[in-house]
């Protein structure tokens, strides 16, 4: 057989889907297992999303559309991004694609190349790094602090900044640590951006997710002069509740959206005709069942971090958005437990999966040992017995 190209080498699956699809299946193979791994709303999308898709099939819908998505959907987007972000986007400057890691990977292919080196701050999101390899730039971890709020700071920043740095990702809220950039945070960070001339890449994914009277804030909106560098991505995934349609979007200057519109059409043509429709009644519609499905997860939230308090020698960091909580649980390392020595968060999370079956990612997974991941995006019956599995064992 002929050899494989080798780009793919350059990468690894993306941890969280490899979890997912394990924990599936022995759920399927009848294991009570609980998935505190997954990275998806439990929610069944709204009627009147699924409704408008139902629609779009009857009224035939289904053929080719626009590459970069329809100029009604890029339209709700421009809209939504004026009314919720107060910024002025024309159409022209919006791109649909196959959910928002689909965005992220056409905004890292027409910034980044050979040479390039992209900052991301730590603890991050799995799938950054290795979208920034693919684009042939090297990904420069900049780490932030516990006490920080797991925020990134302009000294932080500053400290990794060379002369071939050419863009930094943020996540606000954050995947998995549920940090949350306010306006000052992102203030202190413009000079920097200024000064280095670099790409912000601000991934708004959780926007609609925030807890505790916090309001949402991105780069661009805290500062006009930072405005033309700074390229959002985002998506109805988590809001709706529609991790399956797989649509999401970018919003940026008009050569970028023309750039990654032709590369998109040699790449996907466009996203799913029916799912645009459905993402269209979710920009579009009423909203109130996306704002049922936060006040869910602000319960679950204050539920997870009371039963997280319980547990000896484990610390977490209030998170104020996403379905995510990171605690700390290297207090337990270097402990033998059940007969397996515990070193760090993957034979910690290996452990919890093989004899409490509760799944958890390792924090490793996201540049941060000390932690695991837990999400909350499960049921409250699941949140309570998960973590006394994980107490009881821990109390061993
Ligand atoms: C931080 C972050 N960005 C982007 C995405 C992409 O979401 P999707 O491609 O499902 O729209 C995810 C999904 O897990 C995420 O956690």
């Amino acid at each position: 057989m002929p050899s494989l190209s080798k780009r793919t080498d350059l990468i690894k699956p993306s941890p969280t889907l490899t979890l997912d699809a394990k924990v599936k299946a022995m759920k399927a193979a009848g294991e009570d297992v609980i998935n505190m791994g997954v990275g998806e709303p439990d929610f069944s999308t709204p009627d009147n999303i699924k409704e408008a898709a139902v629609k779009a099939v009857r009224d035939g819908f289904t053929r080719y559309t626009a590459s970069e998505g329809t100029l009604e959907l890029r339209e709700a987007v421009a809209a939504k991004l004026l009314r919720d972000d107060r910024l002025e986007f024309k159409p022209s400057q919006i791109v649909v694609s196959n959910g928002g890691k689909h965005s992220l990977y056409n905004a890292a292919q027409c910034l980044f190349q050979e040479g390039d080196e992209v900052v991301i701050p730590t603890p991050c999101w799995v799938t950054y790094p290795d979208q920034i390899l693919l684009s042939g730039a090297r990904p420069v971890f900049a780490p932030t602090k516990k006490e920080d709020g797991y925020v990134l700071t302009p000294e932080g920043l500053r400290a990794v900044l060379t002369p071939r740095t050419k863009g930094l990702i943020i996540n606000s809220p954050c995947n998995p640590t549920g940090s949350v950039y306010g306006a000052r945070d992102l203030e202190a960070l413009v000079p920097v951006v200024m000064e280095s001339d670099i790409w912000v890449v601000s991934d708004d994914i959780y926007e609609n997710l925030l807890y505790d009277s916090s309001s949402f804030v991105n780069m661009a909106m805290v500062d006009p002069r930072v405005r033309e560098r700074v390229v959002i991505t985002s998506g109805v995934s988590k809001t709706y509740s529609m991790t399956g349609w797989r649509i999401g979007y970018m919003a940026g200057p008009e050569s970028l959206a023309k750039a990654a519109a032709k590369l998109q059409s040699q790449m996907t043509s466009n996203p799913n005709s029916i799912a645009q429709k459905a993402a269209l009644a979710a920009l579009t519609g009423p909203g109130t069942e996306a704002e049922k499905m936060r006040r869910t997860f602000d319960d679950r939230r204050r539920l997870v971090l009371e039963l997280l308090a319980r547990i000896p020698l484990v610390s977490c960091p209030e998170p104020k958005g996403a379905f995510y909580v990171f605690p700390d649980f290297s207090g337990h390392y270097g402990r033998e437990i059940e007969g397996k020595k515990i070193e760090g968060s993957g034979d910690l999370a290996a452990l919890l999966l093989e004899k409490c079956r509760v799944a958890t990612v390792p924090g490793l997974a996201f540049m941060a040992d000390d932690n695991l991941r837990l999400s909350y995006a499960v049921s409250e019956v699941d949140i309570r017995r998960g973590l006394e599995r994980i107490k009881d064992i821990l109390a061993n």
